[in-house]
């Protein structure tokens, strides 16, 4: 029995039980029907375990101590449980063996109540095969302030592994591929407990040192994203190695030409779209011909080919980008707009960059990949400034999957255009205070990096 598909699958079949008894009173046949198929799942699951704890910290769900990921064939079931456990502020829920149909829909009719009824309620009635844990005053709080010193760690590593790789490359030094094989494995740990965390870390952009938080970026990026399309760690660890080289023919062109400020002429520019071709030359040189370097060959070969057959170097009509070239186009894409360079001294606001890959999909971008990544990033990308109704401004600190218009966000500029630490206020939950509009966090001489350092 797979523990992580019997909870998904658990998941899967109440939902469809919490939306019916929304609909119908709790004797009708819809109901009793899909009650019935929940009892039927879980009797055979009670015959392996004893009992189906659900756990919610941080915006996830874990069952039996396995994180829940939000995949596409899962994130709508999980979404609403998380929002469920978050608005009734339920921390955990216990099934114990000998769960019965009648408990297990009565259950479910006591959780459209609001959150002061239902705790009331669930404090007077007690099921005998049903245990449900409520958050203490304060506590919901608490989990908002955690520090990520773990991801903050594993970031920094990986910057440095990745800063010594191409600098090697680049004076023709050898190079340490296990150090970097490491590193890959220590990122897909930490997009598996916790994406959010690390994906914050992708706001640093470090002007001077483009080329390596860029790269690490683009890795981190297409880590999240393939794990939302559920990648399992073996192909994780793949795909993060490709994303993390897809820029590395780079390191055949001249710095002067990588870092110009000024527009690039034709020729210019027809030897930069070289550092596809020369990726393939450099990663052979640097791994030899093993399975990882074969597929990242192919996305450091293919990741500015367009979906619609353009981009470059150019192909022949009837060749494709791989799955994993199509998921770095798009991260290579956001990151570079959402960065200041040379040519770029203002970068696009990151809700602006999603905006452009999503209304480029079909063309640029694979449109399925674009739906997924403008999901996984929110409306309000981390480390965006917005303007708040109360005329502070904000940096967005977390998403929150259940409602992605309305994120966690930290007060940093106070109504008399102050620079503060202020508050953290989650606004899920705070739904009195209104987000006015995106702004450039320049126009107050701020960092949003700096909030997550
Ligand atoms: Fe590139
Ligand atoms: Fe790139």
């Amino acid at each position: 029995m797979n523990v992580y598909i019997a909870g998904k699958t658990v998941v899967g079949l109440l939902y469809p039980l919490c939306r019916a008894v929304q609909v119908y009173d709790i004797n009708n046949n819809v109901v009793i029907n899909t009650g019935q198929k929940l009892i039927e799942y879980t009797q055979d699951l009670f015959s392996a375990m004893a009992s189906l704890d659900f756990v919610r910290y941080r915006d996830y769900i874990f069952f039996n101590k396995q994180r829940l990921k939000y995949e596409i064939d899962s994130y709508a079931n999980l979404q609403f449980m998380n929002s469920l456990f978050k608005n009734l502020g339920i921390k955990s829920v216990s099934f114990s063996r000998g769960l019965t149909q009648a408990e297990i829909i009565q259950f479910a009719n006591m959780l459209k109540e609001d959150r002061a009824s239902f705790q009331k309620n669930i404090a007077d009635r007690k099921y005998e095969h049903i245990t449900v844990e409520c958050l203490k005053q304060g506590e919901e709080q608490d989990e908002m302030f955690e520090d990520g010193q773990v991801a903050k760690r594993t970031y920094f590593k990986a910057l440095k592994v990745t800063k010594n790789l191409m600098q090697n490359l680049w004076s023709g030094r050898p190079v340490d591929v296990k150090s970097s094989r490491r590193v890959i494995f220590s990122l897909v740990d930490s997009i598996s407990r916790d994406e959010y965390g690390i994906l914050a870390l992708t706001t640093i952009k470090n002007f001077d040192e483009y080329t390596f938080n860029h790269s690490l970026n683009v890795g981190i990026l297409s880590l999240a994203l393939g794990q939302r399309i559920g990648l399992d760690r073996k192909n994780l660890a793949r795909l993060g190695t490709a994303g993390l080289m897809h820029d590395i023919g780079k390191v055949e062109i001249s710095r002067d030409l990588i870092n110009k400020i000024q527009k690039l002429d034709d020729d210019e520019w027809e030897t930069l779209k070289l550092h596809s071709n020369y990726g393939v030359r450099e990663i052979l040189k640097t791994r030899g011909l093993d399975e990882i370097s074969m597929i990242a060959i192919t996305v450091a070969y293919q990741h500015h080919w367009n979906y619609d057959g353009t981009g470059y170097p150019i192909r022949e009509s009837d060749e494709e980008p791989t799955l994993f070239s199509k998921i770095v186009r798009i991260c290579d894409s956001y990151d570079a707009m959402t960065t200041a360079r040379g040519y770029q001294p203002v970068p696009y606001l990151p809700h602006f960059a999603l905006r452009v890959i999503w209304s480029n999909q079909n063309r640029l971008f694979d449109p399925i990949l674009a739906k997924v990544f403008t999901q996984l990033l929110g409306i309000y990308p981390v480390g965006s400034c917005l303007e708040l109704d109360t005329g502070e401004v904000a940096v967005v600190m977390r998403q929150n999957p259940s409602t992605i218009d309305r994120p966690s966000v930290k007060i940093i500029i106070d109504r008399s255009k102050e620079k503060i630490d202020g508050r953290t206020i989650d606004l899920a939950a705070e739904k009195g205070v209104k987000i006015i509009r995106p702004t450039y966090p320049q126009l107050y001489g701020i960092n949003p990096a700096s909030y997550f350092l």
